[in-house]
């Protein structure tokens, strides 16, 4: 069968390598777009990361498409309904960066509670005074995790090295979890009123996008810190910026932002938004945060960590080979 890796690096496609034996495999550096798809039209599986954009109109380029193996944990950026459709097989990596997002999930807290970053760029400009350097414990803190899956689960085992309390909120509450992990599942208005920090850990999808909108920031405590490593579009940027401004959110710390891929390249902005194929309220919404002094913004690098990167690789060539040999696994459209 053809393959063809998308938005690969050349360590990754070395570990690829055992693939070839069943396959002809090409590697690309680019993301999957129309226009690089048009290069490899008889792909049969493709494996893109999450700049790969795979709408229906890109994905009726190939018609002998089987599979696809996305090397990430999300697959919003895949139109599952179409895959379905054509019998396409989308697998994912469950659980590739647990820990990993979890530990970024403390970098950023920490930036927050401790000014870390903006106290590092002070010294590097000879500047040792404690001036506006003043933080706040994380100890004694109550934490409202949303979403309580692998990643949320990591979080909680963490906050307790820092002696925080713990709610969460979660569609489908753990008991035995809860019991195991020592945290309460609460309602969601409860965790939005009662958090000091809250964390969002849920998948994007239709009933995640919005979710954190004008009114749950309005049910949270005055003062209250946000970190979404999840999606973007899980919050509603707009809103989070008036509240960040009125200073009822203290501060923000976001590795993801909606409509990523056009902030991501100043290129990329200026023909989407000639295209206007972004919405341009939500692009300005990202510059904006980008230039506020209490958002820590990271790049999408939550789970940018070597290990972490090899558990992806290794997943997904063993989700092709599983494909390969008919037993398929971690299909995210049954
Ligand atoms: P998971 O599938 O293990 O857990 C998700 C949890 O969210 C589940 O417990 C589920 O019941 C809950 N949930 C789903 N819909 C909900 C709703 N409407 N309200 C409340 N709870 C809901 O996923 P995991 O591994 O913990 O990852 C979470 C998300 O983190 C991923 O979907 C992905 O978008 C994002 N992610 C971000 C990364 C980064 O680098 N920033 C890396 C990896 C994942």
């Amino acid at each position: 069968m053809k393959s063809v890796f998308y938005e690969m690096e050349r360590w990754e496609c070395k570990k690829c390598i055992d693939l070839n034996k069943k396959n002809t495999l090409v590697m690309l550096q680019e993301a999957l777009t129309d226009e690089t798809a048009h290069l490899h039209e008889n792909a049969e599986i493709i494996s893109p990361f999450i700049y790969s954009d795979l709408n229906r109109e890109v994905l009726k380029i190939f018609p002998d498409l089987k599979m696809i193996a996305t090397r990430s944990t999300g697959f919003d950026h895949i139109d599952l309904e179409y895959c379905s459709s054509k019998g396409i097989t989308v697998c994912n990596v469950p659980t590739y960066g647990e820990n990993t997002v979890a530990e970024h999930v403390f970098g950023l807290i920490l930036s927050i509670s401790h000014n870390i970053s903006k106290a590092i760029n002070r010294t590097k400009k000879g500047d040792f005074s404690l001036k506006s350097l003043k933080g706040f414990d994380l100890r004694g803190k109550t934490l409202g995790v949303i979403g309580t899956g692998n990643i949320g689960r990591c979080v909680i085992q963490i906050a307790h090295g820092f002696d925080m309390k713990v709610i969460a909120y979660d569609v489908h509450p753990d008991k035995d979890i809860a019991k195991g992990l020592q945290f309460r599942y609460v309602s969601m208005d409860e965790l939005l009123s009662r958090s000091d920090i809250i964390t969002i850990h849920v998948p994007e999808n239709k009933h995640t996008r919005n979710m954190i909108s004008d009114e749950q920031l309005g049910k949270m405590k005055d003062g209250v810190v946000l970190i979404n490593t999840a999606r973007g579009a899980i919050v509603n940027i707009s809103a989070l910026i008036r509240h960040l401004a009125s200073g009822k959110v203290l501060a923000a710390g976001l590795d993801v932002l909606p409509e990523e891929p056009a902030i991501r390249e100043e290129a990329e902005l200026m023909r989407s938004v000639f295209h206007k194929e972004y919405n341009l309220e939500t692009l300005l919404s990202d510059h904006i945060l980008l230039r506020m002094n209490n958002v820590y913004i990271t790049p999408h690098s939550a789970f940018y960590t070597q290990e972490a990167l090899d558990r992806i690789v290794n997943t997904t060539v063993d989700n092709i080979s599983s494909f390969l040999n008919g037993n398929p696994k971690n299909v995210v459209n049954q």
